[in-house]
């Protein structure tokens, strides 16, 4: 007789169907058009959306075209002045409703994603249903108070919306709250495989009572996305997709004063140490690659593993993997289900085929046929291999082992993305120093793939910038309440002097760089002239210049890694000589702004150790830390305004938070700025926070946006505004126009940091 152990050993799941009728019955509504001004459209040029599991066709949908959109954006604009006039309560009122709304039917909503996803019925009725609904209610909460947590801001207007096909409803729900709560009205636009819940969702917001308009959905594929985001009706959009289209999106929206939050792809780091629970931290890789077929940004997709701990770690997670259950994503007890598309399969496939061709050993279970992927996981990769560099978003995960600390923060930030990152240690104190140093957006300790409507999410450097979720992500939908400056343009460069001296003197200032005065590479300097009066002469920088310039920022991390008290005590120390220097550089700028500008320097003084992050209350038994951090290297193009102060006014909020800068002084009148190169030097600010560099201030610009190695630009020049936001698309590097480029105060605080949010366990 076997015995029990063998029972169950030999014992297999029984099929578990969720009953798909439902859903069925919903479908049987379609062919489907457009959600606009509170009606649905007559259907138009049709598309179909197929069941990936089955490959039949679940409804035929409607082509957005440019009158479509238009339609749409109109039906926004004209519902925007009652909806943002609404008092809070009302509009709080509204998103609690549609809360209330998806709750009561939220089987449907899980089966009809399943459906169209193709994702397994577990996860879209345990997570992504109650986050979407999670999201509404939370939100609701934003709307009563939004008046008086963001005084003094206004919402966009109309918002453009683009989503993808991995969490339709829930990333609708990211993208929806925000924006209704901040008072804003939207089009959407759901992804061509997955529109079906957006379109269910149009019927909640009738059932709300929402007014007609403040949400309109419009189902097409890329052409239609690329429409709403041309359009000139819009004011803000926010895009989740892949980096590629971002980066097409930052360039088509360059210079349209448009609002753009960009949340995109990743390669995150699944980072185990030898003292982890390795057991957790193999469910941890379940929920972190095959959760959701891998079709997740945010997915751990590259394991890195202490070497001590590789080969016992393997064989457990080859085990774990070996008992997922590859199938019908409406069986309660498959694991992982369809692939969104058999297009996606084919580029999943072909990842894998260009890994393994790279020297990639491949470890892959059983899929049925169709449009499934079994769990993957591939070994003896190296850094170039393409499955360890490119994002896959299917179930596979690749594996590489480090031997210090050090070396595992190398091999995690070995990439162009810096979406997530996940760290396993049963040491507290080696997991968040490596928190601090991972360059991600998200940070979750011992877990992963967490999310909550109060937790920042958002990626650094080619993941795209701006939070969704908490109050950062209510920011995104606010702007400040207009006080609009006359931008004042530069004056043409002087030709080149006969001669360098002025009565007797040589007045030619030097760049500055490194902590060092240089000369131009060009070894050229133009005449700067206050009226007819020749002033000086400033050094003609180049591209050359600005490369040398960002060099030496980078090597001046150490002022990143100090505390802000050490900061404080630095600026409060120029101010002093600022006020000591008063004398010398009165012949550059006007008495009253050196006042301002040692007032200025005490004010970010004042800052530099009290622009505190927060503590997020989210579901889970975790303190969610939303750490303020530093970009790292900047660059600043300051305005032609007001020579000391505008110069200041933006290099100091930026180096209080901890930022090393690249400055460009007013093309006009540089030699203010070059002058407080005296004063910088001794006021222990170190070699390289602070670089200067005057010239030709479009080309100075232009090489900053570009420059891979700046990760933030401010400009104060609004004539400038378009090119320097097509150059910043090559790294994606968040641009801020500075519309008070005299002002002061948390707005450049603000955008002189980025949110990392950490989950660290706590009460569990
Ligand atoms: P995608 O970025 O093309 O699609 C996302 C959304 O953008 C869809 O709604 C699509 O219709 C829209 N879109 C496409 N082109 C557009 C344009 N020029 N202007 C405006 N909207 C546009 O992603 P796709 O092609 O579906 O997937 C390709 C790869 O992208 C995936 O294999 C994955 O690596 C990555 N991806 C990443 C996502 C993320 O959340 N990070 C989500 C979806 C895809």
């Amino acid at each position: 007789m076997p015995t029990i152990t063998e029972i169950l050993d030999t014992m297999d799941y029984g099929p578990a169907l969720e009953s798909d009728a439902i859903a069925r019955d919903w479908l049987s509504r379609g062919p489907f058009g457009h959600f606009i001004g509170g009606n649905y459209t007559p259907p138009g040029q049709m598309f179909e959306t197929r069941d990936p599991a089955s490959d039949a066709v679940l409804a035929e949908v409607t082509q957005g075209r440019a009158q479509d959109v238009d339609a749409a954006v109109s039906a926004a604009r004209a519902a925007f002045p009652e909806w943002s006039g609404l008092p809070g309560h009302a509009r709080a009122r509204h998103l609690y409703a549609i809360a209330r709304q998806i709750q009561k039917r939220e089987r449907l909503f899980a089966v009809l994603e399943c459906l169209d996803n193709g994702k397994p019925i577990r996860e879209a009725r345990d997570i992504d249903v109650p986050l979407a609904v999670r999201h509404f209610y939370h939100h609701a909460g934003w709307a009563e108070l939004v008046a008086e947590e963001f005084a003094g801001q206004r919402p966009h207007g109309v918002c453009g919306q683009i989503i993808p096909w991995n969490f339709p409803l829930l990333m609708l729900a990211w993208k929806i709250a925000p924006a209704l709560a901040a008072g804003n009205t939207v089009v959407l636009k759901p992804a061509e495989y997955t529109p079906l819940t957006a379109l269910l969702f149009a019927e909640i917001c009738i059932e709300a009572g929402l007014p007609a308009g403040v949400v309109n959905i419009v189902t097409g594929d890329g052409t239609t996305g690329a429409v709403l985001v041309a359009h000139e009706g819009v004011d803000k959009i926010a895009f989740t997709g892949s980096t590629n289209v971002g980066r097409e999106i930052r360039r088509a929206t360059a210079g349209t004063d448009k609002a753009l939050t960009l949340e995109l792809g990743g390669k995150s780091p699944f980072i185990v140490f030898a003292d982890a629970d390795l057991d957790a931290a193999v469910e941890g890789v379940v929920d972190a690659i095959w959760f959701n077929q891998g079709e997740v940004c945010c997915a751990g997709s590259r394991i890195l593993v202490a070497e001590a701990a590789a080969g016992q770690f393997e064989a457990k997670l080859r085990a774990r993997m070996d008992g997922l259950r590859v199938g019908a994503p409406l069986d309660k007890s498959t694991d992982i289900g369809a692939i969104v598309h058999p297009r996606q399969l084919a580029r999943i496939h072909d990842l894998l085929a260009q890994g393994q061709a790279a020297g990639g050993v491949l470890y892959q279970g059983e899929a049925p046929d169709g449009c499934f992927c079994a769990p993957a996981l591939m070994v003896e990769v190296s850094p170039a291999n393409p499955c360890v560099r490119e994002e896959i978003f299917g179930p596979v995960a690749v594996m590489m082992t480090f031997r210090t600390p050090d070396e595992a923060v190398d091999l995690a930030n070995n990439t162009r993305y810096g979406l997530a990152a996940s760290i396993w240690s049963e040491n507290l104190t080696q997991a968040m120093d490596i928190a601090a140093r991972v360059k991600a957006g998200v940070v979750w300790i011992n877990a992963t793939n967490l999310f909550d409507a109060n937790a920042p999410f958002g990626g650094m450097r080619e993941s795209g910038f701006g939070r969704e979720g908490a109050r950062a992500g209510m920011a995104a939908y606010l702007r400040p309440v207009r006080t609009d400056t006359k931008p004042v343009a530069p004056t043409p460069l002087a030709p080149l002097p006969q001669s360098a001296s002025i009565g007797g003197l040589d007045r030619t200032h030097k760049l500055y760089i490194g902590g060092a005065q240089k000369r131009a590479d060009t070894g050229q300097s133009y005449s700067v002239l206050a009226g007819d009066t020749l002033q000086g002469h400033a050094p003609l920088g180049s591209r050359k210049d600005i490369r040398n310039a960002v060099e030496a920022a980078h090597k001046a991390s150490a002022w990143t890694a100090m505390s802000g008290h050490q900061r404080a005590q630095i600026l409060y120390f120029l101010g002093e000589n600022l006020a000591a220097r008063a004398d010398s550089l009165c012949a550059f700028a006007p008495r009253s702004e050196i006042d301002a500008s040692v007032a200025r320097a005490f004010y970010y003084a004042a800052w530099a150790d009290k622009f505190d992050g927060s503590v997020h209350d989210t579901q889970s038994a975790h303190v969610t830390l939303a750490m303020k951090e530093a970009f790292g290297v900047m660059g600043l193009v300051c305005g032609e305004e007001a020579p000391l102060l505008g110069f200041l006014s933006l290099v100091l909020p930026a180096i209080a938070m901890g930022n090393r800068v690249v400055a460009t002084p007013p093309q006009s009148a540089p030699l203010a700025a070059l002058e407080l190169a005296q004063v910088l030097a001794v006021s222990d600010i170190p070699a390289g926070v602070v670089n200067i560099v005057s010239g030709p201030v479009a080309d100075l610009a232009q090489t900053l946006a570009g420059h891979e190695d700046v990760a933030a630009l401010w400009c104060a020049q609004p004539e400038l505004a378009e090119m320097v936001e097509r150059e910043s698309a090559g790294n994606l590097k968040p641009v801020w126009q500075v519309s008070d480029p005299l002002g002061q105060g948390r707005a450049f605080l603000n955008a002189a940091t980025q949110i990392k949010t950490i989950w660290v366990p706590y009460g569990a």
